[in-house]
């Protein structure tokens, strides 16, 4: 049975490999991506989505661009690790994919035709977009069967502050408006991405097919050494997605970290924190085996 989910995302080469993997690997059916400022700017995240699809021959799949920023606070970015092109510059074909605006109504639209709890969201970027759709358009939120995020991260030190999460950090506010809201909601955190990397053997074993081939491409140019990749953040999402008895997921209640320091955006364990699930565990063999299926 594939799954009807709606992608929000920041592409980014780790989201560019989930994408690929939800696009090839037969699982899915990807109703669009919606793009929201992040690794990149926003211009650059809704062209290389747009690539993606191209490259994949799903032009077919609408992209709509979301939010330019966050929802109060200005934008950070991970040029570092994904270049000023969002992809460290592989190449993507030129997009004939013409992308839309208004990617909260969108959503809530395509939430509000379909018979509810039956599209998912798989969130790899900042919580701006559906932070927006629960705020403006709270009867399609709870509409979304499930909301799987990447971010936060819970007893691992932060990527962006000494305690926050890149996607969270870009948009604390966001973070707590989704949390806030009636969505059943599954967060991915660092302690569980950063176990599952790829190493040079993984990526040189995807080149079998076109779509395999730019997966390695892309990952080739995420690759830290020989032994391994940076952590495979946002191809968990899909994975949990699809087996989630992968994964150990444990009920948490968190609160969000708001001020003006380096932690803006961190996941704090309160009693009267926001009830979440939270995935804390990874079969790392199993994840990867089936990542590597899906560009067979
Ligand atoms: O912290 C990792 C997350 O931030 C990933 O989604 C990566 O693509 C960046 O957006
Ligand atoms: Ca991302």
């Amino acid at each position: 049975m594939t799954r009807r989910v709606i992608i929000d995302t920041d592409p980014g080469l780790d989201d560019a490999v989930a994408i690929l993997f939800a696009l090839n690997s037969g699982r899915f059916d990807v109703l669009g991506l919606t793009t929201v400022a992040g690794n990149i700017g926003l211009e650059r995240t809704t062209a290389n989505a747009g690539g993606l699809l191209d490259a994949a021959g799903r032009s077919d799949i609408p992209v709509v661009s979301g939010a330019a920023k966050a929802m109060l606070r200005d934008n950070i970015d991970a040029i570092v690790v994904h270049g000023d092109d969002g992809l460290r510059g592989v190449k993507l074909p030129l997009s004939r994919t013409a992308p839309t605006t208004g990617a909260v109504d969108w959503m809530a639209k395509t939430l509000l035709d379909a018979p509810s709890g039956s599209i998912d969201i798989l969130a790899l970027g900042p919580l701006t977009n559906i932070a927006r759709l629960a705020l403006h358009h709270p009867s399609a939120a709870a509409r979304i069967g499930q909301l799987i995020v990447m971010g936060g991260t819970i007893d691992q030190p932060g990527n962006a502050g000494p305690a926050s999460e890149f996607n969270f950090a870009c948009d604390p506010e966001a973070v707590a408006g989704v949390l806030r809201a009636d969505i059943r909601t599954t967060i991915v955190p660092l302690d569980v991405t950063r176990r599952v990397r790829a190493d040079r053997a993984f990526v040189e074993a995807l080149r079998g097919t076109p779509i395999g081939a730019l997966a390695a491409d892309l990952l080739t140019a995420y690759l830290l050494d020989d032994s391994q990749s940076r952590p495979l953040h946002d191809p968990c999402v899909m994975l949990l997605a699809l087996a989630p008895e992968l994964f150990g997921v444990e009920f948490r209640r968190l609160s969000v970290d708001l001020g003006d320091d380096a932690d803006a955006g961190a996941l704090r364990p309160r009693d009267s924190g926001f009830p979440v699930s939270v995935a804390m565990r990874v079969d790392v063999e199993g994840a990867l085996s089936l990542l590597a299926s899906g560009f067979r």
